[in-house]
C-alpha cells in the first residue's frame, strides 16, 4: 500500500523527484557488512548508535570516524585508543556521548563494549546490525504518509522534503526563506507526517546571537517563516525548543533556510539526519 503510493508520486513532474530513491525504504543494510566483518553482534549494537555521527565521512561535527577495529585502536591525542575515548565519554554524564537528545546504547551494552575493549578487541561478524557507517535503516513514525499528489496546498504538504527549492521552481510566492519539517526520529522517511506535541517551536538564531524569529511548529512536522526574504542578520544558526523547554540545537552557522535540503532521510552536507525533536 504505501509501496504503491511511493511509486505514483514518482512520475509528479517536479524535478525533486526525479533524483529521489525509488521507494522510502533503504536497500536493506547495504553497508551492514562494513560492521559484520569487524565487529561481534553486542559491540557492532552499540556502535550503530555512533555510526549517527562518526561515519566516514563523519557528520553532525563528529571529529573522526569510528567504522572499523583500526580506527578504534587509533592513538587519541587525549591519551589512550578511542576505544577507551569511547568508553569514556558513553559514561561521561556531564558531556555525554552520544550528545544528549540522540539515541543511545543502554548500560548493558556498555558494559559488553567495555569487556570487548578489555579483552584486546577482537574481530567479529555480525550479520544484523545495519549502519557501519554506511546508510542507517529509515521509519515512518506516525504511519501516515503525504498522500499521493503533488501538492494540496496545504501547509502540510510534503513533509521531509526540501520545500525552498521547489517552491522557488514551482510556486515562488510560497518560497519562504526558513521551511522545514521537525521529526521525533533521525532518519524518518520523505513524506513522512511528523508528530509534534503543540507548543513545540523552532527559534533562528542570527548572526549576532539574539533569537530573531520563532516559528511555531505544526503537529504534522512542518513548520515556516513569513517572508521571502530571511529579514535576520546571517548566517544563523537554529535550535528546536519543546513545550516542557527541552531544546536540540544547531551550532554550525547556515546561509540557507532550506532546512531539509541538509536534513534529509540519512543526512547531507554533515547534518546526521531529521531535524530531531528535543526529548530530555
Ligand atoms: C549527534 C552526533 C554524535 C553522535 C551520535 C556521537 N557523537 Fe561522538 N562526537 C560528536 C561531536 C560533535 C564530537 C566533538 C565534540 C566533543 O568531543 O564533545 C564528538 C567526539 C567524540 C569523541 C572524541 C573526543 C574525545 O573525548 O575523545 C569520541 C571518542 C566520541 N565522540 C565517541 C562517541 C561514541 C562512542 C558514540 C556512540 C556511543 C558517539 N560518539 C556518538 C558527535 C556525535
Ligand atoms: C514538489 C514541490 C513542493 C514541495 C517539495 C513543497 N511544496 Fe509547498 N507548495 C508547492 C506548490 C506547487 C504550492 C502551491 C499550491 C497551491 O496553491 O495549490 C505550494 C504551496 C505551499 C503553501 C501555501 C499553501 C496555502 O495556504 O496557500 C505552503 C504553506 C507550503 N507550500 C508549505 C510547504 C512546506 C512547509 C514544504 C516542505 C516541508 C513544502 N511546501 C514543500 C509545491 C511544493
Ligand atoms: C547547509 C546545511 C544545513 C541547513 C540548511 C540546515 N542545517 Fe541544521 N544542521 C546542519 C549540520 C551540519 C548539523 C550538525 C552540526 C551542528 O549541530 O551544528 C545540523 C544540526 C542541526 C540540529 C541538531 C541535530 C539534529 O539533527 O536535530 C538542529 C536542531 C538543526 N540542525 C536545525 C536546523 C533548522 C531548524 C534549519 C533551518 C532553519 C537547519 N537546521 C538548516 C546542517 C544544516
Amino acid at each position: 500500500m504505501m509501496r504503491a503510493i511511493v511509486a505514483a508520486s514518482l512520475v509528479a513532474p517536479a524535478c525533486y523527484y526525479a533524483s529521489a530513491p525509488a521507494t522510502g525504504e533503504v536497500p536493506g543494510g547495504t553497508d551492514a557488512q562494513i560492521a559484520s566483518t569487524e565487529f561481534p553482534c553486542e559491540v557492532a549494537q552499540v556502535l550503530a548508535t555512533c555510526w549517527n555521527c562518526h561515519t566516514n565521512p563523519p557528520k553532525g561535527g563528529a571529529p573522526i570516524p569510528l567504522t572499523t577495529r583500526a580506527e578504534l585502536a587509533a592513538a587519541s591525542s587525549l591519551g589512550g585508543t578511542y576505544a577507551e575515548r569511547a568508553l569514556i565519554r558513553m559514561r561521561d554524564t556531564a558531556k555525554p556521548m552520544p550528545p544528549t537528545g540522540f539515541p543511545r546504547p543502554d548500560a548493558a551494552g556498555i558494559d559488553a563494549f567495555a569487556a570487548w575493549v578489555q579483552s584486546g578487541m577482537p574481530m567479529g561478524s555480525c550479520e544484523g546490525v545495519p549502519g557501519g557507517g554506511g546508510v542507517a535503516p529509515t521509519v515512518c513514525s506516525s504511519g501516515q504518509k503525504f498522500p499521493a499528489v503533488f501538492d494540496d496546498g496545504s501547509p502540510d504538504m510534503n513533509p521531509g522534503l526540501p520545500c525552498r527549492a521547489c517552491h522557488l521552481r514551482e510556486e515562488e510566492d510560497e518560497a519562504r526563506f526558513f521551511m522545514g519539517t521537525v521529526y521525533p526520529t533521525l532518519h524518518e522517511e520523505d513524506r513522512c507526517y511528523s508528530d509534534v506535541p503543540t507548543g513545540t517551536r523552532v527559534e533562528i538564531i542570527d548572526r549576532n546571537g539574539v533569537v530573531a524569529l520563532t516559528l511555531p511548529v505544526r503537529p504534522r512536522g512542518n513548520f515556516m517563516s513569513n517572508s521571502f526574504n530571511a529579514n535576520v542578520t546571517l548566517p544563523f544558526t537554529a535550535r528546536v525548543v519543546s513545550p516542557t523547554g527541552d531544546v536540540m540545537q544547531m551550532t554550525t552557522p547556515q546561509m540557507s533556510g532550506d532546512c531539509n535540503g541538509c536534513h534529509t532521510e540519512q543526512g547531507a552536507n554533515g547534518a546526521p539526519g531529521r531535524i530531531l525533536l528535543p526529548s530530555n
